[in-house]
């Protein structure tokens, strides 16, 4: 690859903002598309979210009735090209972020729309890393987070909607018809945490050819068990919570009230995992919301996909809560064990990898095992299998 006739394009870019890091590592700027999508969303309305026992029991039949939804919608998000130009530079990462979160998960927790200032961005910055190897970041707030759409919580912003959508962006970045991104990208790499990840594990199956190489992390093929634990959360509309942050959302937008339940389901026991109480406390006061919606598709989403013939790295925190666990140490400890490997069955045709990070729980962009997290994703693009 020639790399002389790329820096003219780094020029044409029309809005430039940087923090001094992400100035030496990329150029960034803030971007929208507008993307279409039909589906089949669930008809919610015979869920009673006040009764925890019934809703499992609901998620475990998924016998919800079908409703179709269509419509175009506003995803916002961060672009970043890398100064550091190698063979990397014509592969997309593109960012899924979790419920509650938005772009600033990939950033320490913050840079330029997000409002906030990324906390320690060489300890926690994904987007840092991946600028360092090469790759261009795109860091999406999904449907219903941040700046992009929030359209009706319950009946619109769901799971399925959602993977239409993305579709339709991962064609817009495949052909170069974004109008906001100079360059086509062949290569797509899909990186999602939590339920950013089920989404990863749903476009696999719905839309194989999508996406070239999946990196999902806080991620097993198990999440039913934790439901329990992580209603320990009590979510609250958001509206009511925090009304000078998201005092114009739907009732249906959720946030958790309370730090302690919150640390307990992303972070997990102190005696399992360890982290920065500061990263945690941020990783708190700085979140975002999720749909009622978004809410019930973590727990019915998980699906196999054997039509897909990519490689896959699933990295998770040995303790995650969520996905190997019973969702909060008030309830267990978790341990992933053989959950990882076992993952492999929803991918049977895929290169499949895995990589348990030890002492650290869901959230494993924010423990102090952070970095290592981060040279295991890029060595697995680099070429490295994982198997443990
Ligand atoms: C959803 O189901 C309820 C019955 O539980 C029904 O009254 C309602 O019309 C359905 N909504 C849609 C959009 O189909
Ligand atoms: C939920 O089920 C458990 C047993 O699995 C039972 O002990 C508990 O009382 C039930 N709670 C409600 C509200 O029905
Ligand atoms: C994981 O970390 C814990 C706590 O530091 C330690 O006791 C345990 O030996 C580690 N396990 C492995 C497999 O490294
Ligand atoms: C994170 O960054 C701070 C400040 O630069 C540093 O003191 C600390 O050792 C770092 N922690 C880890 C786990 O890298």
């Amino acid at each position: 690859m020639k790399h002389a006739n790329l820096s003219p394009l780094l020029f044409l870019v029309p809005i430039v903002y940087s923090a001094p890091l992400e100035a030496r590592l990329a150029i960034c700027r803030d971007v929208t598309f507008q993307v279409s999508g039909s589906a089949q969303n669930r008809n919610l309305s015979s869920l009673n979210l006040a009764d925890p026992n019934a809703t499992l029991a609901a998620f475990e039949a998924d016998a919800f009735p079908l409703v179709p939804v269509s419509g175009t919608q506003t995803l916002a998000g961060t672009f970043c090209e890398p100064t550091v130009v190698n063979e990397n530079f014509f592969s997309l990462q593109v960012l899924f972020h979790g419920i509650t979160g938005n772009r600033g998960y990939w950033n320490a927790l913050g840079g330029l729309s997000t409002g906030y200032v990324p906390y320690q961005p060489q300890n926690y910055s994904w987007v840092d890393v991946a600028h360092a190897n090469g790759y261009p970041t795109l860091a999406l707030d999904r449907l219903g987070a941040g700046e992009s759409s929030h359209p009706d919580p319950v009946a619109v912003v769901q799971g399925p909607y959602e993977f239409a959508l993305y579709h339709d962006l991962a064609i817009q970045l495949r052909t170069g018809t974004t109008g906001q991104l100079l360059l086509p990208y062949e290569n797509l790499i899909f990186v999602g945490h939590s339920y950013g990840s089920e989404i990863g594990n749903s476009m696999a199956q719905l839309f194989p050819e999508d996406f070239n190489t999946l990196i999902l992390t806080g991620f097993s093929k198990s999440v039913l068990p934790s439901f329990f634990g992580v209603v320990l959360q009590t979510p609250e509309p958001a509206a009511v919570e925090n009304p000078a942050k998201f005092g114009t959302l739907a009732a249906g937008y959720l946030t958790a009230p309370v730090e302690l339940t919150h640390t307990n389901s992303f972070f997990g026991s102190p005696a399992q995992a360890y982290w920065d109480p500061e990263a945690s406390y941020l990783y708190w006061v700085r979140e975002d919301v999720v749909s009622v919606g978004q809410f019930v598709s973590v727990y019915v989403g998980i699906t196999e996909a054997p039509a897909y013939r990519g490689r896959v790295l699933v990295l998770t925190g040995e303790q995650d809560q969520a996905f190997c666990g019973p969702g909060s140490p008030v309830l267990g400890f978790a341990e992933c064990g053989s959950l990882l490997p076992d993952t492999q069955a929803l991918f049977p045709n895929a290169d499949y990898n895995w990589h348990s990070i030890n002492a650290t729980g869901h959230a494993i962009n924010y423990h102090y095992s952070a970095q290592a997290a981060f040279q295991v994703a890029h060595r697995f693009l680099a070429g490295q299998r994982y198997e443990g």
